[in-house]
């Protein structure tokens, strides 16, 4: 498989699965409290995806090569946590934790990706800031799109950003193109140079998701098989939105009512 070219309608149904997936994570927002378990919340979004929006959530049972099938229908992962946290009625959430809520929606065939940080209760400075600039680094990458440029120049805004502000970037987990596939070509890295990788053209979707941790950017594997740590322990936040390659630039396709602003770099 290569890179598809979505046809504007094909664009109206990423549209319409894009804008879901943002709305379940307006949805679970105010449920994210001290004392909450990350069972509760995969089960409040499971239920919101296919008796309201009657879609389907994508990481349930999803299966990719050498993995077991991924047993709930949204990702939670708190602080040191980096990626793929598998929500638990035994893990209550506490004052000044941080969680990643990642959802991932198929309606009508098309799939619609995106994660936002939230804080539970009054987080302390650091995973403040750690939340902030991550949020300010997948925006860099975002604002990096556009047709006739290299793919890179999205890993390389983003690795330039976390790095001036100390901190690191995973390698092993990348974006990645997103249509009628949960995971399509291309990989796209959230480090490297601005001159590699496919040129960018019109009508490509990926998502931009970058993982970056406050301490070093090693990670390992629960036992659980999919629970992604810093192998350091310190903390790690992302942000992650889809988004489609314009005529002139990007369209981001995970927005909703309540998503957080982008930031004051970004114009307009
Ligand atoms: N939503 C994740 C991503 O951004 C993938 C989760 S796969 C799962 O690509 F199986 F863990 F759900
Ligand atoms: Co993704
Ligand atoms: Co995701």
């Amino acid at each position: 498989m290569s890179i598809t070219i979505k046809t504007r309608s094909e664009i109206e149904k990423m549209r319409v699965a894009g804008r879901l997936t943002a709305e379940v994570l307006d949805y679970i927002k105010p449920y994210v409290k001290p004392g909450v378990t990350t069972g509760e919340l995969d089960k409040l979004c499971h239920d919101l995806i296919v008796d309201v929006q009657q879609a389907i959530p994508a990481p349930l049972n999803y299966a990719p090569p050498g993995h077991q099938p991924y047993p709930k229908s949204i990702c939670s992962s708190i602080n040191h946590q980096v990626c793929h946290g598998v929500p638990s009625h035994d893990k209550k959430l506490k004052n000044g934790d941080v969680v990643n809520l990642d959802i991932t929606v198929i309606k009508d065939g098309w799939h619609g990706d995106s994660s936002r940080m939230f804080y539970v209760g009054e987080p302390g400075i650091q995973a403040r800031r750690l939340t902030d600039i991550t949020y300010e680094c997948m925006w860099k990458g975002i604002a990096a799109v556009r047709p006739g440029r290299h793919l890179g120049v999205v890993g390389a805004a983003i690795q330039k950003y976390a790095e001036a502000n100390g901190y690191s970037v995973v390698r092993e987990f990348c974006g990645h193109g997103i249509g009628l596939g949960f995971h399509e070509e291309p990989q796209v890295l959230h480090y490297g140079k601005a001159s590699e990788g496919p040129l960018l053209a019109p009508g490509m979707t990926f998502t931009i998701e970058p993982m970056i941790n406050a301490g070093r950017r090693d990670i390992r594997v629960l036992g659980d098989g999919w629970t992604v740590v810093t192998k350091d322990h310190s903390l790690s936040a992302q942000w992650e939105h889809t988004v489609l390659v314009t005529q002139t630039g990007y369209e981001v396709l995970t927005l909703s009512a309540e998503c957080p602003p982008p930031p004051a770099f970004i114009a307009g």
